[in-house]
C-alpha cells in the first residue's frame, strides 16, 4: 500500500504574532514548511507529499519546494487551502490521485518530528488500524472548567480527569484513506484534529508513542525551543 501525506500549511499563525504565514517563517534560516516536508519525505514509505498552502500563497510555496533539495523518490504537489484547518485538509484529500491507500495528515507547524515517529504511525496503519495518532502523556494536571459568565471572572472547575489516562496528541496522524475521506465528507462541526472525525464515525482510533520534538510551534516561546532543538541537532 502506497502512502501519501497531506500537510495543512494554510494557517496564518495568529498566536505566533504578526508576520508572514506561520508555515513560511524561518527556523534555522529555512521555512518551517520545508522542515515539515523533509520530515515526511525522510520516511522511505512516503511517496507523495501534498502541501496545502495559504489560499493566496500556492505559487510561493511551489517555488519554495523547487528551491530546496528534496528526495527524488518523493512526489510533491501544492494546493490552496481554506478558512479552517478541517477545510484545508479536505482540499488536500481531494487533490490525492488514486493508488494511495494510506494517508497521513501532518501539521506544517510540527516541523521537527523525527522519522521514527512517522514510520511508527505508518506501521500501525499497515498493521490494520484505520486511524493512528502519535501521543505523549501529560506533564500538567488538566481541569475541565465552566467558562466564566463574565469574561475575566474566575472559572469554576467542573472535573479533574485522571491524568494517567490522558494523552496529548500530535501529528502525523495516519489513516486508511477511505475512512478518512468518509470522515471529511460526513462529519461537521468544530474539530481540532482528524482522528476525532474518525471517532465520530464510530471507528476505533489507536495511539502510538509520540515524540517531544514533534511539538507544535504555536506561540513565540515555541520558536525559541525549535531553534534550540535544531541547534542541538547540528552539533
Ligand atoms: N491550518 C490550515 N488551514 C487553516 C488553518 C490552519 O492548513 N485554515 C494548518 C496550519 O497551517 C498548521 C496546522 O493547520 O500547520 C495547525 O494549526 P495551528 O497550529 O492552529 O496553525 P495556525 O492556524 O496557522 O495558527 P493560529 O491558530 O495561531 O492562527
Ligand atoms: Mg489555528
Amino acid at each position: 500500500a502506497r502512502t501519501a501525506v497531506v500537510i495543512p500549511a494554510a494557517g496564518r499563525g495568529v498566536r505566533l504574532g504578526p508576520g508572514a504565514p506561520k508555515a513560511l517563517r524561518a527556523l534555522g534560516g529555512t521555512p518551517m514548511l520545508i522542515h515539515a516536508v523533509r520530515a515526511m519525505a525522510a520516511s522511505r514509505a512516503v511517496s507523495l507529499v501534498v502541501v496545502v498552502a495559504p489560499p493566496d500563497g500556492a505559487a510561493e510555496v511551489k517555488s519554495l519546494l523547487d528551491a530546496h533539495a528534496l528526495p527524488d523518490r518523493t512526489d510533491f504537489a501544492v494546493v490552496p487551502g481554506g478558512e479552517t484547518r478541517q477545510e484545508s485538509v479536505r482540499l488536500g484529500l481531494e487533490a490525492l490521485p488514486p493508488g494511495y491507500d494510506i494517508v497521513l495528515v501532518h501539521d506544517a507547524a510540527r516541523p521537527l518530528v523525527p522519522v521514527d515517529t512517522v514510520d511508527g504511525v505508518i506501521e500501525a496503519v499497515r498493521d490494520g488500524a484505520v486511524a493512528v495518532v502519535p501521543a505523549l502523556p501529560l506533564a500538567d494536571t488538566v481541569k475541565q472548567v465552566e467558562p466564566a459568565a463574565v469574561p475575566g471572572e474566575p472559572e469554576p472547575v467542573v472535573a479533574t480527569p485522571e491524568r494517567a489516562r490522558l494523552r496529548a496528541v500530535q501529528t502525523p496522524q495516519g489513516f486508511d484513506r477511505d475512512t478518512l475521506v468518509r470522515a471529511h465528507e460526513t462529519v461537521t462541526g468544530d474539530v481540532t484534529d482528524d482522528a476525532s472525525m474518525v471517532e465520530r464515525l464510530g471507528r476505533t482510533v489507536v495511539v502510538v508513542p509520540g515524540h517531544e520534538e514533534a511539538f507544535k510551534v504555536t506561540r513565540p516561546l515555541d520558536l525559541v525551543l525549535a531553534e534550540a532543538v535544531l541547534a542541538r541537532r547540528r552539533l
